[in-house]
Order: structure tokens, then C-alpha cells, then sequence
């Protein structure tokens, strides 16, 4: 990967992983934890890929009527519980009382090993998943998606600053790097939290490449391109314009064999993945093929 000078990567954090120039394959990114195993944005999804040796989580991030920043991916509960609603609409324990698990597994109720109340099978807060990657024993990367639109607005990114400064993660200190990236579709999302945490890593989500970012540059302050995998397919060349704009590439959804494989020879600096196992072991297989 050819980058320019003064393009060197962002990743300071001295305990943190292994600096971008020095790492012969990307990142992996659990995306919704291990998703493709275990029904997602649950405690066991998570840990199932951590277990799996991730480099990283991602999550989506939605308030409820309480104010509590939840990880949901849809605007409504239906889809990945037993209950009905927009989050928004939903206090916090009326989400922890649902089932979460079952949608995966309908013969669930009749599996004897199921525990019912199995805490692996909750949804999980954000605050719980700040938890497990501070308490998880090497460094984790968390990449944290905010969801809009949505009736809170730009209260979702204050809550998510104030949250992360209770962490000590909304900005660098003493040269170690935070583990969270912020990561969104909505440039005005990025900007709130840039405004409150000019520390914090901005991903920019892209499901199409605006014409005036084709020739690799974000917007001013967003650090890390984020394009889909459709994008990455149809014009691989965009990885090297983003490189030799300073910009790190993180790619989703990569799950296919042949996506992580032009991921890695192009030089994608991490791919959000429903397999982190799966992407895990072709990518290490594949480094060592290449020594
Ligand atoms: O990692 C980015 C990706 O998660 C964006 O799409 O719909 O899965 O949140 P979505
Ligand atoms: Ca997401």
C-alpha cells in the first residue's frame, strides 16, 4: 500500500494493535459481533467474537425513551425480538424484558441447553459493551454507528460523547488512543460528535461515493472512509485514491471468501464482517502464504 508522506496512520495507542505499516492483513471488525453465528448485537455475539480473536466490534447505536444508548441496528424492535415498537418509543427495561434470541432459533424453546433467561441472549446497552472491551484483556477496537434519522436528533451524539468521556475514551490522552471510532451515513452526526470530541476517529459511511469525494477526500475532520463492499467491487481503485488522500478504508460488509480476498490485495484497512471467524482464518492463512 503506497501512502504519502505525513498519511501515516492514525493508530498511536501504544498497548493498542499493531500499527497499520506494520500489519500484513486488515482488520477484522465483528460486525453486529459475530453475527453470521449468533443473533445479533447480543452479549453472546459479542463474545463469541472476541473469543474468536477480533481486532474489533461494531455496533449500532439507538436512544430509548429513557436515554439510554442501546445496540439496535433497526428503527423498530420487531425484526430481533418478541415485541413491538420504534426503540425510541421504548424504556429501557421494557427492551430488557424482551427475547432477543428467538427470531435466530424458533426451535429455541424446546432446546433443553437454552437457558431462559441466559444472559448471552440479551440485547446489550452501550455502556455494557464499553464494559466488555475495557474489561476484556488486550486491546479491542469499538466502532460505534449512530443511527439517523431519529426523533432525538443530536441528543444521540451527546449522550454518546458523555457517555465515552465517562470511559475516558472521547479523546486521546498522554498519546494513548481511544479504542472507539464513531461511525455514521449522516455527515451532520459526525460533525456533532467532532464538535464535542475533536479526538475521536470518524468513519464516513458511504452507500454511494458523492462526486465530489471521488478522488479520495472526506469531509474535513472525517478520518476514515467507509465505503459498502458493492462500492469497493465496482471500483477498486477507490482504496488507493482514499490512501493517497491520508485516509484509512474500512469496508462492509465483507462476508464472501472472494470480497475479504480483494479486500486484502487491495490494501482495505478493515473489514466489517458477519464471519469474523471465517474472515480471520483466510486472512491469516493467506499472510502466510504470502511470508
Ligand atoms: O459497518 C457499517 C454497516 O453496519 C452499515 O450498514 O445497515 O449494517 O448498519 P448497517
Ligand atoms: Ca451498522
Amino acid at each position: 500500500m503506497v501512502k504519502p508522506p505525513g498519511s501515516e496512520p492514525r493508530r498511536s495507542r501504544r498497548t493498542g494493535p499493531t500499527p497499520l505499516t506494520l500489519r500484513d492483513r486488515p482488520l477484522v471488525i465483528a460486525h453486529r459481533g459475530a453475527s453470521q453465528a449468533l443473533p445479533e448485537h447480543t452479549l453472546g455475539a459479542y463474545r463469541r467474537a472476541l473469543e474468536q480473536g477480533v481486532d474489533g466490534l461494531e455496533c449500532d447505536v439507538r436512544l430509548t425513551s429513557d436515554g439510554h444508548l442501546v445496540c439496535v441496528h433497526d428503527r423498530r424492535v420487531e425484526r430481533t425480538s418478541n415485541g413491538r415498537g420504534p426503540v425510541s418509543t421504548l424504556a429501557l427495561h421494557q427492551l430488557e424484558a424482551l427475547d432477543w434470541a428467538t427470531w435466530r432459533n424458533p426451535w429455541r424453546d424446546l432446546d433443553e441447553d437454552a437457558l431462559d433467561d441466559d444472559p448471552l441472549a440479551s440485547f446489550v446497552t452501550l455502556e455494557r459493551l464499553l464494559d466488555l472491551v475495557k474489561d476484556w484483556g488486550r486491546p479491542v477496537d469499538l466502532v460505534i454507528e449512530t443511527k439517523h434519522p431519529t426523533r432525538y436528533a443530536g441528543l444521540v451524539e451527546r449522550s454518546l460523547v458523555e457517555l465515552l468521556h465517562r470511559y475516558g475514551w472521547a479523546r486521546t490522552r498522554r498519546g494513548v488512543r481511544s479504542p472507539v471510532r464513531v461511525m455514521s451515513f449522516s455527515w451532520i452526526s459526525l460533525r456533532r460528535c467532532l464538535e464535542m470530541a475533536p479526538g475521536l476517529e470518524m468513519v464516513y459511511l458511504m452507500e454511494r461515493v458523492p462526486l465530489r469525494y471521488r478522488d479520495g477526500t472526506l469531509p474535513l475532520g472525517a478520518s476514515v472512509a467507509g465505503p459498502s463492499m458493492e462500492i469497493v467491487r465496482a471500483h477498486p481503485e477507490y482504496v488507493e485514491a482514499a490512501h493517497a488522500a491520508g485516509h484509512e478504508v474500512h469496508v462492509w460488509v465483507a462476508n464472501a471468501a472472494t470480497d475479504i480476498e480483494l479486500c486484502a490485495a487491495i490494501g482495505v484497512d478493515a473489514v466489517i464482517t458477519d464471519d469474523p471467524e471465517g474472515a480471520l482464518r483466510q486472512l491469516t492463512a493467506r499472510s502466510t502464504r504470502l511470508r
